[in-house]
């Protein structure tokens, strides 16, 4: 039987509820296959709600054991019960206790949402729509609700029960079970509702804040997995007092626990008091974490202790909102990183990873605004749009208003909406009235998908001494919106002289004059479709610096002269330009040799290398931001760089060919740089020790794709002797790109090595998934055919095909159509077990548009089959169907 088509939800039609529930008191007692869950909920009629309408609650595959009104069991007719829905026909006018039983089996959950098993322990995920797998509920974000929840277990298989909240009584019971009970006072909404149940270890800490109140924290994590716990622990103390300090936010609760699990669907969860993570954002240690992965633990520890206030405190209306508690709470962790780290890098990888996800996402058949107004799954929104856009919206709006104006707004939407469920527009409020400014324009931002691109046009007239930027913006049409209205864009700009000085902005008087605040902030805002800007006293010829610091998400067009970037690198004053100027080199270089291949001139090279070598050479200064100014643009920043008609093997043999003769031209430099940086006594995972790191092996790897012959060994030397995961798995990557008995050797002794600890087991399986050679789609499926491969687990599944669909362009999309019909193979097996996650894993087809059109034909045809297959979930049936619309 095929599954009724998703129903359409709008922001449109969003009602108050009809009924609040004010209290939830959950007597659950776990059992692997048959967990009973007793809920009595304190029901009553919402003012504000319609009136006389029936009690509808939400369900999801539930089996109803028992029913009770006010303590009387109901009659059969007085309810209707599917395993999807309970209806109570003719609820009392008057406050009500509705009392329901129901039976879950948290071994049968292979969705990883409501109950489920992960390893021994038991754990749940109720975000977005989870909780109606565990109980009949209201299961909306405006439903808050103070929850007791007694758990119930074996002594021995459970000995650690947790829930939402402070423990206020644990006892034993007969048949070598005990409980715990939790009380957690403030208000929630049901997504926010979390337990724990398993033999688990655990580190603590104490914590007083700084109003002197004292907070137990602890970490559990599968037992033995202790002692890597400690990062994550260290990140969560600096966490809470970055809060207190940045935000004036103080953490509410007695107790802080955190829940590492194997099996989870995204990255983590913000349960109130009771944080569950995907264990690859708790666990480091030197010998088995990147460097990116302790920054990834880092921001994500922060990330969800954030939310206590952004996302908890105050939560979302309704899953429209959901860029209210995300988008801010990442503008939040991106800011604590950049303060624990270095600011410049930190922000060049921010917008790295918009541009590589959300950029597209924008671009394509998928793009929706950053406050969507219609869905049919939502699990399909929390996308880097809403994320990562989402972010980038907040830093915006406190590069218009300004700091101090920003945190005016940001301690009244905390005064004004605790304890409440609020909207964008409730957000907005607080800064327009904290700042005074008008901010209807500004939300545009929320409103309108698409990414922005700015056009600039420069003339400098030497005899006025002036200087003219003549901007433009357009916004392209996105699914469901051609026309688009002008979006208020602060750019952040400065003018490079001619020996390479920053020039004082001074604006021309009268109407194409900036403003003495704009020249004073070096901030102009682009609010109409065109705007026409006159400096005046500039002694010669400036080269504008733009976007300064990436700020605002649009594109700016057309690209500058070569001439001009090499000034930038050289001289701006503002570091991500300085990088930007490198990328955009960079892709002048790659677009030329695209262009030499079809029989055009080829690439001048020689001042672009130069100006790097110099950068290499120089040897003061940030060796991260070297490193970052040398990692090339990849083959996917290129692709969206080219828009349309994309031939990802074209892409690839151009950018190898840049790689090549700049690893040749700087092999000096680069050998020199490699072992300058060589690891120092001892291991610190701070910023300044992995800019050294990166600088190493961004040197190691363009000497090897200069020089194989001799790069090659040096990567085998260092991938034998590293002493942390770091050197290990860069020189790993950099052999992985030599075909040959070396590469296949360092696989398998990587694999003996670390065969037992799952999160190095994934490096090593997305290693192989993404070489570029032709036999990768081979192994690949030899790798979904060993022994520890499994479709039941998100990390292993994203780390086999998911970084072969995202991270292997040329195979991916290979002209025999053999990708796409992995990924289609991998997609139609998961949809049944764990739809989110096949979901996920189909959009990487959401640029196939853009593709060249014999790739563009095949990907259409895959979609279209998927889409036709009986019986696919509401989630992937989405994706494809959105993706072909
Ligand atoms: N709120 C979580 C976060 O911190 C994400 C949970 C999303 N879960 C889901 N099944 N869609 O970002
Ligand atoms: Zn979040």
């Amino acid at each position: 039987m095929r599954n009724p088509p998703p129903q359409a939800v709008r922001l449109a039609d969003y009602r108050p509820p009809a009924f609040l529930i004010d209290a939830v008191d959950l007597d659950i007692s776990l059992d692997r296959s048959k967990t009973r869950v007793a809920a009595r909920l304190a029901i009553r009629r919402n003012p504000a709600g319609q009136a006389g309408a029936p009690l509808a609650l939400d369900g999801d595959g539930l089996v109803l054991r028992r029913v009770a009104l006010d303590g009387a069991p109901l009659a059969p007719e007085a309810y209707e019960a599917t395993p999807d829905s309970f209806l109570l026909r003719a609820p009392p006018e008057g406050p009500f206790t509705l009392e329901i039983e129901t039976d879950v089996d948290p071994s049968a959950n292979t969705q990883l949402s409501g109950l489920y098993r992960s390893g021994s322990a038991y754990c749940t995920q109720c975000e977005a729509e989870g909780f109606r797998r565990i109980t009949y509920f209201l299961d909306r974000p405006d439903v808050l609700s103070v929850y007791t929840t007694r758990i119930e277990a074996d002594k021995s298989e459970a000995p650690v029960l947790l829930g939402n909240g402070n423990p206020v009584g644990a006892g034993d019971l007969d048949g070598g079970r005990h409980f715990a009970i939790w009380r957690d006072p403030f208000p929630k909404p049901c997504y926010l509702f979390a337990l724990v149940g398993g033999d688990l270890g655990h580190i603590s800490e104490s914590y007083r804040t700084s109003s002197g109140r004292d907070v137990e924290l602890a970490i559990y994590v599968e037992r033995g997995k202790e002692p890597f716990a400690s990062y994550a622990m260290d990140s969560l103390v600096r966490s809470m007092r970055w809060d207190e300090q940045a935000f004036g936010r103080e953490y509410d609760l007695d107790v802080f626990n955190i829940v590492a699990v194997s099996d989870f669907n995204m990255g983590a969860m913000e349960n109130k008091g009771l944080n569950i993570f995907n264990d690859k954002y708790v666990l480091a240690s030197p010998e088995t974490a990147t460097d990116s992965d302790y920054a990834g633990i880092e921001s994500v520890i922060a990330h969800e202790y954030f939310h206590n206030w952004t996302g908890n405190r105050i939560t979302c209306r309704d899953w429209f909102q959901l860029c209210l508690k995300e988008g801010l709470t990442v503008y939040r962790d991106q800011e604590f990183s950049a303060d624990q780290r270095s600011r410049a890098v930190k922000r060049i990888s921010d917008v790295r990873g918009l541009r590589a996800q959300q950029f597209p996402e924008d671009a394509g058949p998928l793009a929706h605004p950053v406050r969507p107004s219609l869905y049919h799954e939502i699990n399909n929104f929390y996308t880097a749009t809403v994320y990562e856009k989402g972010a980038e919206i907040v830093r915006m709006l406190k590069t218009l208003i300004g700091e101090a104006d920003f945190r005016r707004g940001m301690d009244l939407y905390f005064a004004r909406f605790d304890g409440t469920a609020a909207t964008v527009e409730d957000f907005l409020a607080c800064f327009a009235e904290a700042s005074g400014r008008d901010l209807a324009q500004f939300s545009l931002w929320y409103e309108q998908a698409g990414t922005p691109q700015i056009s600039v046009q420069s003339d400098y007239d030497a005899a006025a001494k002036t200087f003219t930027l003549a901007l433009e913006q357009s916004t392209p049409p996105t699914p469901g919106q051609s026309d688009k209205k002008p979006f208020v864009i602060p750019l952040a700009l400065g003018l490079i002289g001619e020996n390479g000085d920053e020039l004082t902005l001074s604006a021309a008087p009268g109407e194409t004059g900036a403003s003495g605040e704009e020249c004073a902030r070096g901030v102009v805002e682009l609010s109409t479709p065109k705007r026409k800007i006159v400096f005046e006293n500039v002694p010669s010829r400036p080269v504008a610096s733009l976007l300064r610091g990436f700020s605002a998400p649009v594109r700016l067009a057309p690209p500058q002269s070569a001439e001009d970037l090499e000034r930038l690198l050289a001289h701006d004053s503002d570091s991500f330009n300085r990088w930007q100027a490198a990328q955009s080199l960079a892709l002048r270089s790659v677009f030329a040799r695209i262009e030499a291949a079809r029989g055009g001139e080829g690439a001048d090279d020689k001042a672009f290398f130069d100006a790097l070598k110099r950068l290499v050479e120089a040897g003061e200064g940030d060796p991260s931001l070297v490193a970052q100014a040398l990692s090339l643009p990849s083959e996917i920043d290129i692709a969206r760089e080219m828009g349309k008609d994309v031939d990802p093997d074209v892409i690839y043999s151009a950018r190898s060919g840049l790689r090549r003769d700049l690893g040749r031209f700087l092999a000096p430099a680069l050998a020199e740089a490699h072992a300058r940086f060589a690891p120092q006594e001892g291991f610190s995972p701070d910023a300044a020790s992995a800019g050294r790191r990166a600088m190493r092996n961004v040197a190691l790897d363009l000497l090897a794709a200069g020089d194989p012959a001799s790069g090659g060994p040096l990567a085998e030397r260092q991938f034998a002797e590293a002493t942390n995961m770091t050197d290990r798995i860069c020189a790993l990557a950099t052999l992985s790109h030599l075909p040959g008995a070396a590469r296949e050797d360092a696989f398998a002794a990587f694999y003996e090595r670390y065969r037992k600890d799952h999160l190095v087991v994934d490096k090593w399986f997305a290693l192989q998934s993404t070489i570029p050679e032709v036999e990768t789609t081979a192994r690949v499926a030899r790798l979904m055919a060993h022994e520890d491969f499994s479709l039941a687990n998100p990390n292993r599944v994203r780390a086999v095909v998911g970084s072969f669909a995202n991270g292997n362009p040329t195979r991916f999309h290979a002209l025999d159509g053999s990708g796409y019909a992995l990924l289609e193979r991998v997609v139609l097996e998961l949809d049944p077990k764990n739809p989110q996650l096949a979901a996920r894993l189909l959009s990487a087809l959401r640029s196939w548009r853009s593709l060249e059109e014999r790739r563009r034909k095949i990907a259409e045809t895959t979609l279209r089959r998927i889409l036709a297959t009986p019986d696919l979930s509401a989630d992937v049936s989405d994706i494809a169907t959105r993706a072909l619309g």
